[in-house]
């Protein structure tokens, strides 16, 4: 197949690239940076110049890190809700011949807003805040290409984990410095999943003519913040007493923190699981100590290397 991929240069598209050549497919990725050596939208990141795809696989957008300004939201929003409407519309400009088939779109478990204790599968309604408005107006964006004709599948997703992308990176570099711990009560879910089984769902469901609509992207353990806090210290071997209180978060990062630390969902991969997909990383504390384990077993490398 010709899968294309925007936001091919970051954590999900860069893995998902990877596996889609390993596995044989053609892959056309998508950059705004000039220099990249990756193809470039045309006059505005939407206008991806016109080419035969069987698939396009839509996961830009600026990253939800850091402190939610008025700006920061702005962009939030902009980069998905009106760059996802504007490259649908783009989509209706190509030769009908040349349209992707499916349009698989990233969406965020955060589409359910904070759930507290109640499972939550692809079947729930959307939830409140700031994210499930982001998330709900950019599934809304992407069903339009439904109209061209197009299979569209939404990928809503949880935390995504792998030794060098996301928020695992960083997660170590504070529980190395001992700063490791709760976050508020730590009784809030968390939804997470492994890159590699992040993106052989996505590559399934490219492959899967029959289905559309949403898709939790998410392994079948969510565990508490409180719970992911222990493991995690476990497998890095690190004490985790430090405990930041829920009205320092919430001082510091704004709604960051309410939404995406102090908040959470107990997501059910009903759909991936229906599909048949078996999970090579389904539990969190094998999953956290392979990425760990792979981790030291590179810097040994380096060791004996450079002995
Ligand atoms: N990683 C997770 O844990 C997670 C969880 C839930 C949902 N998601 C969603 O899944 C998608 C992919 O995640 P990821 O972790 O791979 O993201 P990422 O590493 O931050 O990469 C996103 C890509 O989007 C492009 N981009 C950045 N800022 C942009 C902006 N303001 N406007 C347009 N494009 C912009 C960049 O590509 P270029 O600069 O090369 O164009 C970047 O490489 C994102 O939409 C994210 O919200 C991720």
């Amino acid at each position: 197949m010709r899968i294309g991929i925007t936001g091919a240069t970051g954590f999900i598209g860069g893995h998902l690239a990877g596996l889609a050549l390993e596995t044989g497919h053609e892959v056309i990725a998508y950059s705004r940076r000039p220099g990249s050596g990756l193809t470039q939208p045309k006059e505005a990141p939407h206008a991806l110049p016109e080419t035969k795809l069987d698939a396009l696989v839509h996961l830009s957008g600026e990253s939800l890190m850091g402190l939610w300004t008025q700006e920061k939201r702005e962009r939030i929003w902009k980069s998905r809700v009106d760059f996802t409407a504007a490259l649908v519309g783009h989509l209706a400009t190509w030769q009908p011949e040349n349209r992707p088939k499916v349009l698989v779109c990233a969406s965020g478990a955060g589409f359910y807003g904070n759930s507290g204790d109640n499972p939550v599968d692809e079947t729930s309604p959307r939830g409140e805040g700031f994210l499930a408005d982001v998330c709900a107006g950019w599934e809304k964006a992407a069903m339009r290409a439904e109209a061209l004709g197009m299979r569209v599948v939404l990928l809503r997703t949880g935390m995504v984990l792998g030794k060098n992308g996301g928020a695992l990176p960083l997660l170590k570099r504070v529980f190395g410095l001992g700063l490791g711990g709760k976050l508020g009560s730590g009784a809030q879910w968390m939804a997470w999943i492994h890159v590699d089984d992040a993106v052989a769902i996505i590559l399934k469901a490219i492959q899967t003519d029959t289905l559309r609509g949403p898709v939790n992207l998410c392994a079948p353990e969510a565990v508490t913040n409180a719970e992911f806090t222990t493991q995690l210290a476990a497998a890095l071997k690190r004490p985790a007493f430090f405990h930041a209180p829920a009205f320092a978060l919430k001082l510091l990062l704004r709604g960051m923190a309410e939404e995406m630390l102090l908040g959470g969902q107990r997501v059910i991969p009903r759909v991936a699981t229906e599909m048949g997909y078996g999970f090579a990383y389904p539990t969190l504390s094998d999953t956290l100590r392979r990425v760990q384990g792979a981790a030291l077993s590179l810097r040994w490398l380096t060791v004996v290397y450079c002995g």
